[in-house]
């Protein structure tokens, strides 16, 4: 049997004219095989869950959140894990670099990895993600933040990735926290710290989100000023024009506490959740 694949190789003349002989076993419509011992052991795997955590700006409460979803997840009794894959302003505690972000989402989840996994770029300057790696003469790159998500995902069966600052904050000269939230290929949750402003910091992520062809999975609104002024018209204003289903309102807390936090979130209002079990 000869089947003409329509590859012509511009370099060789004779290609064109060379029927491409194809044995009848791979042409011939075969039935599907019977499913492997792997494929059936499927569905005794863990189900599984990732999101990238979002903000409208630096100090509105990613890590704030990210934990309460941390925490969410394994009342649930699932194993979930925290990554912050750069932290700038780091500090030596007992010969270990440590990042208090780092250390809220280790303390909400219930699987442990080496830092090395869950916060490849340990920076110790407090600043600007790239200004921070520059003063500790190093660069961030996407690469080892993919390989160490990929561990973390191996291990556990939900990983909550914190962003850094906004979602636009440059990472290096080329690449940014958009561009890691991209290459990691994961649902985005924002959070919009409710305060003077907020609204078009929020459309404008809703924006950025949305032109990398992310999922927008849902958002939640953490009220970080005590005194916000028609703090529910701008929520009303959000829900109205975000295109992704409102997670949570979380109350200005007096002693914020991630665990106050999680039981104002409802993670059955994202797509698809629960995830079933096959
Ligand atoms: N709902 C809330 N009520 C009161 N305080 C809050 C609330 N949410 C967050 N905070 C406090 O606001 C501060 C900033 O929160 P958080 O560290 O979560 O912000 P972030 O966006 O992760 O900041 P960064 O950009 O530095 O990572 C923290 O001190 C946190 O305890
Ligand atoms: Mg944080």
């Amino acid at each position: 049997m000869t089947i003409d694949l329509g590859i012509n190789n511009l370099n060789d003349p004779i290609a064109p004219e060379a029927p491409v002989l194809i044995p009848p076993a791979l042409v011939d419509e075969e039935p599907a095989p019977e499913a492997s011992p792997v494929i059936q052991a499927v569905g005794s795997l863990p189900w599984r869950f990732s999101c990238f955590i979002t903000g409208t700006d630096t100090e509105i409460g990613k890590t704030m959140i990210s934990a309460a979803i941390l925490h969410q997840l394994v009342e649930s009794g699932v194993r979930a894990c925290g990554m912050k894959p750069i932290a700038a302003g780091a500090e030596m505690v007992e010969g270990e670099l440590r990042n208090e972000d780092a250390d809220q989402l280790r303390a909400a989840g219930n699987v442990h990895l080496p830092a090395s996994l869950t916060t490849p770029f340990m920076l110790r300057t407090p600043a600007a993600p790239h200004i921070a790696a520059a003063i500790d003469g190093v660069t961030i790159d996407p690469v080892p933040i993919i390989a160490a998500y990929a561990e973390i995902a191996a291990a556990s069966d939900a990983v909550v990735v914190e962003g850094v600052g906004g979602f636009r904050v440059p990472l290096n000269d080329y690449f940014d926290t958009a561009d890691l939230a991209a290459q990691l290929n994961l649902p985005v949750v924002l959070v919009v710290g409710m305060r003077l402003g907020c609204i078009s910091h929020a459309l404008l992520t809703v924006e950025a989100v949305i032109a990398r062809n992310l999922v927008l999975a849902g958002w939640v609104a953490n009220q970080i000023d005590p005194d916000m002024a028609y703090l529910d018209e701008n929520i009303e204003a959000l829900a109205a024009r975000i295109p992704a289903p409102l997670l949570g309102r979380v109350p200005f807390m007096d002693t914020p506490d991630f665990k106050a936090a999680a039981t104002h979130i409802n993670l059955g209002a994202l797509p698809g959740w629960p995830p079933v079990r096959t």
